[in-house]
């Protein structure tokens, strides 16, 4: 592909790059995939009021988030085994991020760890976790983002038992990724990926080495999620991460106006309104949909961030207008990193910049703080 101007593109790019079953892990949902489509179909169903006539000299995408300077309200999400989309993954994304002045979210599902990423940055990362069984992990876990001085702990909440992902069934998604005899094919057509990934020297989960003693190295990731993510979670044990943690604390996987208001008695600094990007819950509603109402109950007591299925600056406007603050991508990012790595994500988050300035721009708003729903036809 000779030019690039979307994050569609990079989609494209990102297919022809990585194997299927790779590619697939990012791109599909749960289920019949319902959610996945509504995420982005109900993005594209609001419309923009085209204003003109308003002096653009002074626009400004830039913004505060969590009292610190972003250059534009975009941070990566955590996504797992983002070190299979690109060798060190986890590094090429969070360089992109620092360069853009941006925040990077690393998962514990990562392939480079905590302290791989930590070595190659100047700037903090956050961290994201799940709570497991073993509290003693992810203890060691949180002790290790504080000592690389991560700046604020991402908990993700609606992944206690794992939504069936059938393409990762069928793709038979293993990690470390293996040849075998039905993806040989694929893996030939893809001789950058295979030097890269497959020869790599990182190629399993980066963060959880030591606590995988036993299991031969080799897991689908839906086998380590349900023999290890602790299924009793309760709003109780945010305390318990809290006495852990006396950072900047964000919680993930917020879909519903109570569960908003559970989350808002917890005290917490911000929370991702998210469906997981349409991989847990398939059924349930968009996240752009619920936004509304959970930014009415959080009534500006904590910073609201979103993600699912921002694929274009126009989305991460409409975002804005319905009561975020921020938004996160996944998917977006993933394809960027396939297609590109520290490059290529330079580049999708580049493109989103100048989409969101352009419908600013043309909506007649000049400072990304002050989007309000006045940008949207009906509100
Ligand atoms: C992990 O969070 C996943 O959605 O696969």
């Amino acid at each position: 592909m000779k030019t690039i101007t979307s994050i569609a593109d990079l989609r494209t790019l990102a297919r022809r790059r990585v194997p299927r079953a790779i590619f697939d892990y990012a791109d599909r949902g749960s289920y019949d995939e319902v959610t996945l489509r509504r995420n982005r179909a109900d993005l594209e169903a609001l419309q923009f009021r085209q204003r003109v006539m308003i002096d653009l000299s002074q626009l400004s995408v830039a913004t505060t988030v969590l009292g610190e300077p972003w250059s534009m309200p975009v941070a990566i999400a955590p996504t797992g085994l983002t070190g299979l989309f690109h060798r060190d993954g986890e590094i090429h994304g969070a360089r992109a991020a620092e360069k853009a002045g941006v925040p990077f979210t690393l998962s514990t599902m990562s392939i480079c760890s905590i302290e791989d990423v930590r070595g190659a940055v100047t700037k903090p990362f956050w961290f994201q976790v799940y709570l497991m069984r073993d509290r003693g992990f992810n203890q060691e876990l949180i002790e290790r983002a504080r000592v690389a001085q991560c700046s604020a702990l991402v908990l993700t909440l609606d992944l206690t038992v794992q939504g069936v992902r059938r393409r990762d069934i069928k793709n038979g998604l293993s990690i470390p990724p293996r040849l075998t005899l039905k993806n040989a094919l694929d893996i030939a057509t893809k001789p950058r990926w295979a030097l890269g990934v497959l020869l790599g020297k990182r190629r399993t989960f980066g963060n959880l080495e030591s606590h995988m003693k036993g299991t031969g190295g080799l897991v689908t990731l839906s086998q380590w999620i349900a023999s290890q993510f602790d299924v009793s979670l309760t709003w109780k044990d945010i305390e318990w991460i809290r006495s852990l943690w006396p950072g900047k604390l964000i919680l993930k996987g917020i879909l519903d106006a109570e569960d908003a208001r559970e989350a808002m008695a917890t005290g917490i600094d911000a929370i991702v309104v998210s469906n997981h990007g349409g991989r847990q819950l398939d059924g349930a509603p968009s996240s752009i949909s619920v936004l509304p109402e959970i930014a009415e109950v959080v009534a500006g007591r904590c910073e609201i961030l979103f993600d699912g299925g921002v694929q274009c600056g126009q989305d991460v406007l409409r975002a804005l207008a319905r009561g975020a603050r921020a938004c996160l991508i996944g998917k977006s990012f993933l394809y960027a990193l396939a297609a590109g790595g520290e490059a290529g994500v330079s580049l999708g988050l580049d493109i989103l910049r100048r989409e969101l300035q352009v419908s600013m721009g043309l909506t007649g708003v000049t400072d990304v703080r002050r989007v309000d729903r006045g940008v949207l036809r009906g509100g």
